[in-house]
């Protein structure tokens, strides 16, 4: 391990001891007890406070400030493992030995091949939408019986795949050269060893695919509009590394692979959010997971949801300086404005997320300027949000206040912060279907009707102009 990566995990277990001499990691019995249905609960607008299911994934105390996966807390996940692993660990319930491990990263790695999926995204003009919008496209064609031959299922076939499809489109070589060509690692030898592995993988394949697929499209949107080709993963890269490496173009440093791993990690899975209710009502219905994850990655777009990452920047760049802030959140105050990377639904304390990554973004921010500035207007507006909003309402930074610093300093674009996010975040989606499908129920709401029941109908030509009601 570096001095850096040592730094790091330092940070993260200063975040943990904060945190717990801030708050305590009680559990609220009223929502850490099997459902007996039919069950009371009191439900405020938008759901909320809404029960809608048993779950053993994931925890999430708002009053304390504590997420636990699979019994595990995030500050110890974060600090002592991989993104890899919490994947793992949330999709089968625990954490995998070291070979099955390396079974999995193996199946990943596979995996995260796409050569027809990334063919017919490139057919579509991409570079001209919003990453999330082509994010969402390339699940569905990730879906498509003619994309099939992506799967796992067609493997025996897939060194003849690639290698087709490398005749077919010119997919870009590494800036080293011919050795270090993209389609050079040894794929046959790969395929052999994971063989037995992937007869259990039955009943997770979707979700592996996914899992693997969706960093590999993020790569393709991040270079197609940036007027590269894109770039196949590297079987020395860990998910991570992997993933900076097909955005940008370029292998990441230690420190940079550690901080993408943690801040994959940390977004992980949460709870009932609207992205993973959003999949799990699609999935209800028997639809497949692909449209699924699809029905995910719409919902995170949302401003009120992932896509507050993409606006903190833009909010601190409108700022400025922290000599600004005073005036910038005196202005917001008093038009009753909401400030985006604060507040949640269910946080009414700080939220472990935005301790750990707060921390990171002032490390990685160190040798860059702009991130620096970045960096201390967030802290800036920070303490000035916690000490009016936070006392009067509960209100703290979230997960997306101090991501997108991260991750600029990384030199990736804001627009592609939500589709990172989305990349995490398939793995909270893919367990949770997984889980309610076993007991599954469509998801049925209803409506309080409160419009008229009488009205007599007027032929079109015998209508005025109808009042706004
Ligand atoms: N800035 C200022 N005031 C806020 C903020 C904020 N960011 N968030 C909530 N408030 C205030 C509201 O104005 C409201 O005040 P009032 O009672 O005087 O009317 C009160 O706090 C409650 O707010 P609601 O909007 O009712 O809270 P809700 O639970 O519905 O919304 C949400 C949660 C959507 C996250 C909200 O806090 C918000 O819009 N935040 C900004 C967007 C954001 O950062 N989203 C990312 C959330 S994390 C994630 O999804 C990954």
């Amino acid at each position: 391990m570096s001095k850096e990566t040592k730094e790091i995990t330092e940070l993260i277990l200063k975040a943990k001891a904060k945190a717990l001499k801030e708050t305590s990691s009680e559990a609220e019995p009223e929502l850490t007890r099997p459902i007996k249905w039919p069950t009371d609960c009191i439900v405020g607008p938008g759901l909320e406070g809404a029960i809608a299911c048993e779950t053993k994934i994931g925890y999430v105390n708002g009053s304390k400030g504590w997420l636990i996966y699979r019994g595990y807390n995030i500050f110890d996940l974060c600090a002592y493992s991989t993104f890899e692993e919490v994947s793992y660990l949330l999709l089968h319930g625990y954490l995998p030995n070291e070979k099955q491990l390396e079974g999995f990263k193996k199946k990943m790695l596979l995996f995260s091949h796409i050569p027809n999926t990334k063919r017919l995204l490139m057919g579509f003009p991409i570079e001209n939408m919003k990453p999330m919008a082509a994010l969402r496209m390339g699940t569905n064609l990730m879906r498509q019986e003619f994309t099939d031959v992506d799967k796992y299922g067609y493997l025996s076939n897939i060194a003849n795949i690639i290698s087709a499809d490398e005749d077919s489109i010119p997919m870009e070589t590494e800036p080293m050269g011919e050795e270090h060509a993209i389609y050079e690692f040894k794929r046959k030898q790969l395929e052999n060893k994971i063989k037995d592995d992937l007869k259990h993988a039955i009943g997770f394949d979707s979700c592996y695919h996914l899992l693997a697929g969706v960093p590999s499209l993020t790569g393709v949107v991040a270079r197609i509009r940036d007027g590269h080709l894109p770039l196949e993963p590297k079987s020395e890269l860990s998910y991570a590394g992997n993933l900076i490496y097909m955005i940008t173009g370029r292998e990441p440093t230690s420190v940079e692979e550690r901080v993408m791993d943690i801040a994959l990690i940390l977004h992980a899975d949460h709870g009932m959010n609207a992205s993973t209710f959003a999949s799990m009502v699609v999935a209800s219905t028997l639809a497949d997971l692909y449209l699924s994850v699809g029905a995910g990655i719409a919902a995170l777009n949302g401003p009120l949801h992932g896509g507050a990452n993409e606006k903190v920047i833009e909010v601190l760049k409108d700022i400025g300086s922290v000599n600004n802030v005073k005036p910038w959140f005196d202005k917001v105050r008093a038009k009753k404005g909401k400030i985006m990377g604060f507040g949640h639904r269910v946080y009414k304390a700080y939220d472990p997320r935005a301790r750990v990554l707060g921390p990171l973004a002032k490390y990685l921010s160190k040798g860059n300027p702009e991130a620096k500035k970045l960096f201390a207007t967030a802290n800036a507006l920070e303490k000035e949000v916690v000490s009016t909003l936070g006392k009067e309402k509960r209100i703290f930074p979230n997960v997306d206040f101090y991501s997108g610093i991260v991750y600029s300093s990384m030199g990736i674009a804001p627009d592609l912060f939500t589709p990172i996010f989305a990349v995490s975040r398939v793995a909270g989606w893919t367990a949770r279907v997984q889980e309610y499908l076993r007991n599954n129920r469509i998801f049925r709401p209803r409506a309080m009707y409160v419009g008229p029941f009488d009205k007599e109908y007027v032929p079109v030509k015998q209508r005025r102009a109808a009042k706004k009601s």
